[in-house]
């Protein structure tokens, strides 16, 4: 990795979280946290129920509070929704846009994605664009078209490093235990940062995460990568202690 990239470490609770779990591993991240300087940034996405809580009890530390998704609009008649300046609000500073589960039970598309992440940008907010091919698409051996595509059309125009991240997912490999291999991973990233170059002006800035069953036994494999500047971490995130092992598997 390029030592001006510094490394994010991502979580995504997805829906899991009552306040007291929510709390309690917020706790026990702080308090690893507060051992030291460490060589990478960690966000946690919380449900959004729990982004004011935990962004509160997280003042003062160095720990970066997400949302798992936003709406495009500022704000308005959209019943269950929540806003980027909602979100930032409440103490968040990045959003996660266009996770595979939003793209496949939500009907979200590149278009409605690239919304999403403008939003973000209005707002002031990170957003962690995710991107990923299925499993046909990768048996069909159109994954880097896949992932130029994703890009092209899910990343907005003139974006900066300082406001986009994106995470690379393949969906077969979310919550499966399987990963691409680190050759695949590699051949990946390489192509989306080739194309986010189309994107923006300071593509070698970006940040592109490795995410899909990250967990502490792969992590220093995958995060060990040229062009792999974190992870988005599922499930190896609820425990503080696999999400610190992954983590600190990067230095
Ligand atoms: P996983 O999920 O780590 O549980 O595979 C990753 C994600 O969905 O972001």
């Amino acid at each position: 990795m390029a030592a001006a990239r510094r490394p994010l470490i991502a979580g995504n609770w997805k829906m899991n979280g009552l306040v007291s779990e929510g709390r309690a591993l917020t706790a026990e991240l702080m308090a690893l946290l507060n051992r030291g300087a460490r060589p990478f940034e960690m966000l946690v996405c919380p449900p959004a129920t729990l982004v004011s809580t935990i962004s509160t009890a997280a003042r003062g530390s160095v720990l970066l509070i997400g949302g798992q998704d936003c709406h495009a609009d500022a704000k308005g008649a959209f019943t269950g929704d929540l806003s980027a300046e909602m979100l930032k609000d409440a103490g968040a500073s990045a959003v996660i846009v266009g996770h595979s589960e939003r793209r496949t039970l939500h009907g979200e598309t590149d278009q409605t994605v690239r919304g999403k992440a403008m939003a973000a940008k209005r707002a002031g907010l990170t957003a962690v664009i995710c991107i990923g091919e299925t499993l046909e698409q990768r048996d069909a051996g159109k994954t880097l078209a896949v992932l130029e595509a994703q890009v092209l059309g899910s990343v907005p125009e003139a974006s900066r490093a300082a406001n986009v991240v994106v995470a690379y997912e393949p969906v077969w490999a979310i919550g499966t235990g399987r990963t691409p291999s680190p050759d695949d991973v590699a051949a990946a990233h390489t192509h989306i940062r080739k194309t986010l170059a189309q994107r923006m002006d300071n593509a070698d800035a970006t940040r592109i995460l490795y995410g899909g069953s990250v967990k502490p036994e792969n992590a220093a494999t995958l995060l060990g990568l040229e062009d792999v500047d974190g992870a988005l971490v599922g499930g190896a995130s609820l425990k503080a202690a696999d999400f610190w092992a992954i983590a600190t598997a990067i230095g």
